[in-house]
């Protein structure tokens, strides 16, 4: 790993069928106990970073909560800066150091309601964000490890560009189906096998009825 850019552990709860959310958009799949062991995660890491559409569907706080500990920053990915101001990250953002990472063409207006409400900016990319970008600008501001809490979609493009050092996955005992549903890796994918991520499993804890897989 280039020791220009953090630490990225990504993480994630799916189904049993690899759906981390049902076609309607609950991701409430993980049990008390799995929520203490991703909290006890999270406290030990400098940032938490989630796509725009997480926070639109499930508007998450991204605190530590069921564990002891330092709350992280919180990254959230918007080019457009359209995040809601009503969203608990944004109301919560005097507390809790947040980061709304942004592209070139976010419009003004956006950013100017985003900062009246004690948010950092950062533009990483011109129309898109640019993932390598944002990690390198990340450690300038001494963020050494980074939790990638999805949803699909920044899964993906976390993997594509190879930008996954840990991965951590728990397996629960749900089967969700739905064509529709979020999978754990969204985007084209890979064509090959040959092409595909593959990486080495470390751990594996049986929690109750769920599985935690350690890769790296
Ligand atoms: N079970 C779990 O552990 C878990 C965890 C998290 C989420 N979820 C579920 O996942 C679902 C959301 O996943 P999703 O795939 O629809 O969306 P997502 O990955 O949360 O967000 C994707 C959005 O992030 C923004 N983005 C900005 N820069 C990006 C970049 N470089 N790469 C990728 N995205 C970038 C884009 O919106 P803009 O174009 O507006 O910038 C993009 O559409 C929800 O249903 C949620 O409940 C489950």
């Amino acid at each position: 790993m280039a020791a220009s850019r953090p630490r990225v552990i990504l993480s994630a709860a799916v189904s049993i069928d690899g759906k981390i959310a049902t076609r309607r958009g609950d991701s409430a799949l993980s049990s008390k106990k799995d929520k203490i062991r991703l909290h006890k995660v999270r406290s030990k890491v400098d940032a938490i970073l989630v796509g725009r559409n997480t926070v639109r569907v499930d508007d998450p706080l991204l605190t530590v909560r069921y564990a002891r500990g330092k709350n992280p920053t919180r990254v959230v990915l918007d080019s457009r800066a359209r995040i809601s101001t009503k969203s608990q990250i944004i109301k919560t953002a005097k507390n809790v150091p947040t980061i709304i990472a942004v592209s070139a063409k976010a419009p003004k207006k956006n950013l100017q309601r985003l900062e009246e409400h004690s948010t950092k900016i950062i533009i990483a990319g011109r129309s898109n964000i640019d993932l390598k970008r944002l990690l390198t600008l990340l450690k300038k501001e001494n963020i050494k490890t980074v939790l990638v809490e999805g949803g699909g979609t920044l899964n993906w493009e976390f993997i594509r560009q190879g930008l996954v050092d840990e991965l951590i996955v728990t397996i629960t005992p749900h089967l969700v189906g739905g064509r529709d549903a979020v999978t754990l890796v969204e985007g084209v994918g890979f064509a090959k096998i040959a092409d595909s991520l593959k990486l080495n499993l470390r751990k594996i804890t049986k929690q109750g009825d769920e599985v935690v897989l350690h890769y790296i």
